[in-house]
């Protein structure tokens, strides 16, 4: 299971590529406009500190399938050529992950609501299928059990392609499908943190370190 970075804050990825075990980062134009910055400008310091083989994803903005092919070269001639192409799963995403995956492009199929979206980007073949969690959850469907019935899609139909979801909005969901073994997520920060916000580990941590001062002295440790 890879974790990713749902975020284009770079110091938000800095702090928490010291504490987490991340595998790459994941941006969308919405993502991009939070940041408020010149987009290829942020997006090469997250390739500069992911290093030129960290997984970068990043999303192309046009409607027809050729604009798209012709975005995602110039996102791999700025970024790398392993860059993941985002690519919303509509009629014209779809044609456009074909082009793209006929020229060895890396793909990620974005914007997935539904089990049959997820089922043709497995089958137009691309690397990653995004689907969204708590979007889902928002049209009234249970959003864990439908990113595993798309894992069970995949297995049954021997597709190559890996979900990588997306859209969290708690950690509940994060277990419901680390569970089920998906083969990757994108959390932002908030509810990757939100993954070791327990005040009963700070409290039992904190009782073992008071313990050992009372044996041994304030500030000592296992060095002394
Ligand atoms: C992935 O990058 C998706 O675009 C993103 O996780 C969507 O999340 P949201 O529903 O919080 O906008």
């Amino acid at each position: 299971m890879k974790i990713l970075l749902d975020t284009a804050d770079v110091n938000a990825i800095r702090r928490a590529y010291e504490y987490f075990p991340l595998d790459g980062v994941t941006t969308n134009p919405s993502i991009l406009a939070a940041a408020g910055r010149a987009p290829y400008e942020v997006l090469g310091e997250i390739r500069d500190l992911l290093g030129k083989d960290g997984d970068l994803h990043v999303q192309v903005i046009s409607r027809k399938a050729e604009d798209m092919l012709a975005e995602a070269q110039r996102i791999r001639e700025k970024l790398g050529e392993n860059t993941f192409i985002k690519v919303p799963v509509t009629p014209e995403g779809l044609k456009a992950i074909m082009l793209m995956k006929e020229r060895g492009i890396r793909v990620t199929a974005t914007c997935i609501y539904t089990v049959q979206q997820a089922f043709l980007a497995g089958k137009a073949g691309a690397d990653y299928a995004a689907p969204y969690v708590n979007r889902i959850e928002n049209l009234g469907e249970d959003g864990v059990k439908t990113v595993q019935r798309m894992q069970d899609v995949y297995d049954a139909n021997g597709f190559g392609t890996c979900l990588l979801a997306a859209s969290f909005k708690n950690t509940r969901q994060v277990t419901g499908l680390a569970e089920y073994g998906i083969g990757a997520m994108t959390l932002p920060p908030d509810i990757l943190e939100g993954l070791l916000k327990n005040p009963c580990v700070d409290s039992a941590a904190e009782k073992f370190i008071a313990d050992f001062e009372t044996l041994r002295g304030p500030g000592a440790t296992m060095l002394d």
